[in-house]
């Protein structure tokens, strides 16, 4: 019996953006997807135990056979290798959180035991990459980055396939965030190719957009690092607006964003692949995390409540 786990992840600022190469910035969180891989004597057995938004599972289900193809294909083994695998652990398979990253590290870890692997952080990430592109189509490697190593992390994706530029983000102390999911199960691969298709479409606008993206990671990385949370929140809002321009948001979405800022969040964005999945607001103090928290479940939304910059492997 082999174990792993993977960490949730939030984006900051970048998502979709830091596909086509503009930086990003990412902060694993607290919670984290655990795996444990039996070897069998034939098929795939996936036992996922996951608490996700309603038809999560069903959704990703091909994805996820497809995943582990990948992972396996790419140690070399049999993709077909008969396998039980069990899913489980603190991170809700909501979209957005990069539950399926978090998973992919988790069974890539688990196998790796199994097998008596000898598999290095660095390997895993690669290996967990492969398995992001079965849900992603074309991932950034942002997600597996932050589920293998955790931490608040800068990261641009390398434009000709080597090691991507990824530097450990140092903040004073841990910033309150909440989370919330709009129920909606997104499909990210669609939403990454959304955005290609239109990028290319509109090489003027979406090119200002993307050096406005750019601009806004640059910002809010300077507002973390100074621990100026008020500039951090302003850079998260003005994200939020680049991403709507980019087709990426939702009506739930904006709700959410409306709510939290009106409880007095500092600054909410859309998190994450878009299109339905999940929000974060910035809420440095437990007070003003627990009034934002409130005001969601008061509307029957599922939240999780953590914090940024805490987490190091
Ligand atoms: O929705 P999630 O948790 O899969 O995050 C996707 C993040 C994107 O930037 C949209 C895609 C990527 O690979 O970076």
């Amino acid at each position: 019996m082999g174990k792993g786990s993977g960490y949730g992840k939030v984006i900051l600022f970048g998502e979709h953006f830091v596909v086509h190469g503009v930086p990003g910035i990412v902060s694993a969180i607290d919670s984290s997807t655990d795996a444990i891989v039996t070897k069998a004597k034939s098929g795939l057995t996936i036992k996922d135990e996951r608490k996700t938004a309603k038809g999560y599972s069903e959704e990703k289900r091909l994805q996820q056979i497809e995943s582990i193809e990948r992972i396996l294909n790419a140690m070399q083994l049999d993709p077909k290798t008969p396998l039980d695998i069990w899913i489980g652990g603190s991170l809700p398979g909501f979209s957005g959180l990069g539950a399926s990253a978090a998973s992919s590290v988790a069974i890539a870890r688990a196998i790796g035991e199994e097998l008596g692997l000898k598999l290095s952080n660095e390997r895993i990430n690669q290996l967990a990459y492969e398995a992001e592109i079965a849900y992603a189509g074309n991932p950034s490697g942002i997600d597996n980055t932050a589920a293998t190593y955790g931490g608040l992390m800068w990261f641009k994706k390398n434009p000709v396939g080597g090691p991507d530029f990824v530097e450990r983000l140092n903040v004073q102390g841990q910033i309150e965030i909440v989370i919330c999911s709009t129920g909606k199960v997104a499909n990210t691969k669609a939403m990454v190719e959304g955005v290609a298709e239109r990028k290319k479409a509109d090489s003027i606008k979406y090119g200002a957009l993307f050096e406005q993206a750019e601009s806004i990671a640059v910002a809010g990385r300077k507002a973390l690092e100074a621990g100026d949370l008020k500039e951090v929140g302003k850079f998260m809002n003005k994200s939020h607006q680049i991403l709507q321009e980019i087709g990426v948001s939702s009506v739930e979405l904006d709700h959410l964003v409306d709510v939290a800022r009106k409880q007095g969040a500092i600054g909410a964005k859309l998190t994450g692949g878009g299109g339905g999945g999940c929000m974060v607001a910035l809420t440095p103090s437990e007070s003003l995390q627990s009034r934002v928290a409130d005001a969601f479940k008061a509307e029957g939304f599922e939240i999780l409540t953590t914090k940024i910059g805490a987490i190091i492997r």
